[in-house]
């Protein structure tokens, strides 16, 4: 243990943490695995693993539908996982808690019923410069079917919010607000609770793409009062193909349904459709069941841990690492906003980003390259990729080291 991991060690054990990810103790191209890869996935925690293993092992069936055994035990490990979301985020009923396939089908879902339903031409959607494109593409085609316009707050070159920019262009035209928590590509930390305050002074409803921030950030979408907040399960240490919508209950009720199918109606003929209660009536066709239950195994385990403590874990291999890099005259930082969760960008002077993430995978570290899905905030910072490091509850002082080590490895061999 170095010093660093020792101040927080009486309330963190890392290599604790470790052990209950298998696939940390395995080896890429030799090595031993090195997963700076966080903020695209997370590894899954056994208990995650085991919780999927077993549903399928013992508890398998469709739900809502079946009057056997079997049915009536999934229906009740799928609602109570909703119930462990809904305490998660402290949402004030199970009715707003949603599940979807993950953040993109949450954006998209509100875009298309909330926006079909409530957005006309000459309205006004305001998100900002450093959105993923899951929080932009989704606008622009509804504001290529409504004659809607979208509107674009500045970003500040350390990464920040131009809150300036963003109040001027709020407006009783703006109905729709949607900013991200935390940017996948800067690492920004937005001051969301600010942001809803003021759109909900000129009536706009706020949704809050949440992302990469629920494995590092205490959510209370009631003491924040946004009208929407969505992530994904699997950058919370649990499965792909799940994900959650919430949504204040009397909008969600005002909304029409995004699919049309089965458990989403509470009765069918071909003069007149019934549809289903909250939360039913967004969750057409058969869901993700295990993945549903593997979240809420996921949430458990991080609550078990505290997400206070990882996150101050995170903070201490991020600092770490700032330090390293700033240290190396090559590297330029790409997000450095006095509030940042885990993530660092950079760039190495006259190397590609897909080069240096080649080569760090020879020796066994795992870092995404690329435009990260945000092509616009890239652009506006004069890249067109970057390389990014992402930390998880998991990662130590010793892969920071290493990750250090292969970048000045890189650029001996383009020097
Ligand atoms: N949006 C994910 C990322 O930032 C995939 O890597």
């Amino acid at each position: 243990m170095t010093d660093v991991e020792g101040d927080i060690a009486l309330k963190f054990d890392v290599a604790s943490v470790r052990s209950e990810f298998p696939i940390l103790g395995t080896t890429v191209r030799g090595v031993p695995l090195c997963y700076l890869d966080n903020g695209a996935t997370t590894q899954k925690p056994l208990c995650v693993i085991e919780t999927i293993d077993s549903y399928y092992k013992s508890s398998n069936s469709n739900i809502h539908r079946g009057v056997h055994h079997l049915s009536q035990v999934a229906t009740e490990l799928y609602e109570n996982a909703r119930a462990t979301v809904r305490r998660f985020i402290n949402a004030a009923s199970d009715k707003e808690i949603i599940f979807t396939r993950g953040t993109t089908e949450s954006i998209n879902l509100v875009a298309s019923s909330f926006g079909n339903r409530f957005i006309s031409q000459g309205d006004e959607i305001l998100i900002t410069e450093m959105e993923h494109h899951s929080n932009i593409v989704p606008w622009q085609l509804l504001c290529e079917r409504t004659g809607a316009i979208l509107k674009v707050a500045n970003v500040h070159p350390d990464g920040t919010v131009d809150i300036e920019d963003f109040k001027r262009l709020l407006s009783t035209k703006t109905k729709i607000v949607s900013v991200v928590h935390v940017s996948n590509s800067l690492g920004t930390i937005n001051p969301i609770k600010d942001i809803i305050d003021v759109a909900h002074q000129v009536g706009a409803k706020v949704f809050i793409d949440g992302a990469q921030a629920v494995a590092h950030i205490e959510v209370d979408v009631q003491e924040l009062d946004c009208d929407f907040y969505v992530f994904s399960g699997h950058k919370l240490y649990a499965p792909t193909g799940i994900g959650v919508l919430y949504g204040k209950e009397e909008i969600l009720n005002a909304m029409p349904p995004y699919q049309g199918g089965g458990d989403m109606i509470l009765s069918v003929s071909f003069d007149k459709t019934i549809y289903n209660e909250l939360p039913a009536k967004f969750e057409a066709g058969t869901p993700h069941i295990a993945g549903a239950i593997g979240l809420a195994t996921a949430i458990d385990y991080l609550l078990g841990i505290g997400i206070a403590n990882a996150a101050q874990h995170e903070h201490m291999l991020l600092d770490y690492a700032t330090n390293a890099m700033r240290g190396i005259p090559q590297v330029q930082l790409v997000g450095t906003a006095p509030n940042k969760s885990a993530v660092l960008s950079f760039t190495l002077k006259g190397i590609h980003p897909h080069d240096v993430g080649s080569l760090l995978d020879r020796d066994g570290i795992a870092i995404r390259a690329g435009h990260l899905c945000t092509q616009p905030i890239l652009r506006k910072f004069g890249v067109h990729a970057v390389n990014r490091a992402s930390f998880a509850i998991y990662n130590t002082i010793e892969e920071v080291d290493r990750l250090i080590a292969s970048v000045q490895n890189v650029i001996r061999i383009f020097a």
